[in-house]
């Protein structure tokens, strides 16, 4: 692997080999670490998304039992969040802030470490129920869904597993996030004022505080499902005094905010990328600033949108309602400011821009949809149908992951010095886009035609939308087999890139003069 490296890195006595990636305190390195992690977990995860697609393919029992389908479903949703799109979001954080701020690491390198390595065993301590039982993976893992609802997360005999695995993730991600908040507080270059920061930054900056603000609340309440299982207390079951519902009010006071640290990092990304393939300055800046605050400060106040169909009052309903709407608001400034950015631009349409636009308008679609869920008296008719699969997948798949595969064709060129095959880049760009769609479109007409989610057989009128969709996921999930393969041949050689990658248009990401990736370090722009 030749990953860029500062000098500092070969000093003598310096691990080398594996003990260099395991001891290694450098912000690269650990970047490097989690991307590699991020991509692993993505294919284990969209291996198992496959299993689900090949079972819908057709009505009918086929491919795999009810229980394994379960696991899938569950250990999908999983895997991709916590292994896939946080450390995805995590790996950029680590090799970008420290560049973008003027810093010559982040605050905190042995934390940082541990933040990383930690990671591993957390999912193998996920994974591993899968192997245990009688047969080869006879399906003995985690069966109820990403979401742990109680009561029947509480059925689970091997649940002190799952929680233990929960608690590591919520480790790692909030001494990440510590990490990125010390960073960005106290080590800006001088003349980089909080106003100055790169949105990439801002965006992380704000999701830290979120992620501080509810991996504790997860902790919480997989903490209240441990000693409900095995220490006699009933939080969450009624035979004991306790309320079911309450898990869902502790759970989703996490998931929401859980739902827009995967999607905040992505508008910073989309911040850089867009000004410069437009050859303009990002329009609204501050506007941007003040709308990430305003969509994190209201993701705390609009959870029970997920759970409309509980019973609440109507005066519930109806806030819940009202302040999830609101979000559009925020939202669609953040949408206006990129078509301003690109509007009258001289716009060039490399990879990396293809994958942002690509972005704009499919989470905006999955934003839209979002809406029509967040109407109370509509979302009767659509709750735990795969009209919400459709939406997050959207949200989610065209939002969070297209943007982490944008950063990386934008910024591979600073990290391994080499530049992407720009051939390879739009092959895998448009066959992603257009399998992603065949992939989740069809799932709009189903879920409102009242198929259930998260079930493994269905009605025989569901059948032909589902066919499509399955051919859509195979060759979406076949696409980034193919991704593999860019990212390999990048790494081992291709076109140098010069000093001024993109042309040198990227300059406008930098606002002060930071060091920048060794490779390019030329290219940060003077002080206006
Ligand atoms: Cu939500």
């Amino acid at each position: 692997m030749s990953t860029a490296t500062t000098h500092d890195d070969h000093h003598h006595g310096a691990p080398s080999g594996i003990m260099r990636w395991i001891t290694t305190t450098n912000h690269k390195d650990i970047g490097t670490l989690y991307l590699w992690f991020a991509f692993i977990n993505l294919l284990i995860g969209g291996a198992m998304a496959m299993v689900i697609r090949a079972e819908l393919f057709q009505p009918g029992m086929q491919v795999v039992d009810p229980n394994f389908f379960n696991m899938m479903t569950t250990m999908h949703g999983l895997i991709m969040i916590f292994g896939a799109v946080m450390p995805g979001f995590v790996g950029l954080a680590n090799w970008q802030i420290p560049m973008m701020i003027g810093a010559p690491d982040m605050a905190l390198p042995r934390m940082n470490n541990w933040s990383f390595w930690i990671l591993p065993f957390a999912a193998i301590m996920l994974i591993a129920p899968m192997f245990t039982g009688g047969a080869f993976l006879d399906g003995q893992g985690p069966a109820f869904g990403w979401t742990m609802y109680a009561p029947l997360s509480l059925q689970y005999d091997k649940l002190s597993f799952f929680i233990f695995a929960v608690h590591m993730l919520g480790f790692s991600s909030i001494m990440g996030a510590i990490n990125i908040i010390a960073t960005i507080l106290n080590m800006r270059a001088p003349g980089m004022t909080l106003m100055k920061m790169p949105l990439f930054v801002w965006t992380w900056f704000i999701t830290a505080f979120l992620l501080i603000a509810v991996m504790p609340v997860l902790a919480g309440a997989v903490t209240m499902l441990l000693t409900d299982k095995y220490f006699g207390t009933s939080f969450f079951a009624a035979a004991g005094g306790g309320d079911p519902v309450m898990f869902q009010h502790v759970f989703w006071f996490f998931g929401h905010p859980e739902v827009y640290i995967m999607i905040l990092p992505a508008f910073g990304v989309v911040s850089q990328i867009i000004p410069t393939f437009a050859r303009k300055p990002l329009f609204g800046y501050s506007s941007m600033v003040y709308a990430t605050a305003s969509i994190a400060f209201l993701s705390f106040i609009v959870w029970a949108h997920h759970m409309f169909t509980v019973g609440m009052p109507v005066a519930g309903e109806l806030y819940f309602m009202y302040a999830t709407v609101m979000i559009a608001v925020p939202t669609a400034v953040k949408v206006f400011n990129w078509m301003a950015t690109m509007w009258r631009g001289s716009m060039t349409f490399e990879t990396p821009m293809l994958w942002a636009i690509a972005f704009v308008f499919l989470f905006s679609l999955g934003g839209f949809t979002g809406l029509m869920m967040g109407i109370a008296p509509a979302d009767m008719q659509y709750h735990d149908t795969y009209f919400i699969v459709a939406h997050f997948h959207y949200v989610l798949v065209t939002g969070a992951v297209f943007s982490i595969i944008a950063a990386v064709y934008y910024w591979l060129p600073k990290w391994t010095g080499h530049m992407v095959n720009e051939t390879h880049g739009k092959i895998h760009f448009w066959w992603s886009t257009i399998s992603v769609n065949v992939l989740f479109f069809p799932q709009h007409f189903i879920g409102l035609a009242g198929m259930p989610r998260r079930i493994p057989d269905y009605s025989v009128q569901f059948a032909d939308w589902n066919m499509v969709s399955s051919i859509g996921g195979f060759a979406f999930g076949l696409a980034q087999v193919y991704f593999l393969f860019v990212l390999i041949k990048t790494i081992k050689g291709g076109e140098k890139a010069t000093d001024q990658v993109w042309e040198g248009a990227e300059g406008l990401e930098w606002t002060i003069p930071s060091p920048a990736p060794y490779h390019t370090f030329e290219t940060a722009p003077t002080v206006k």
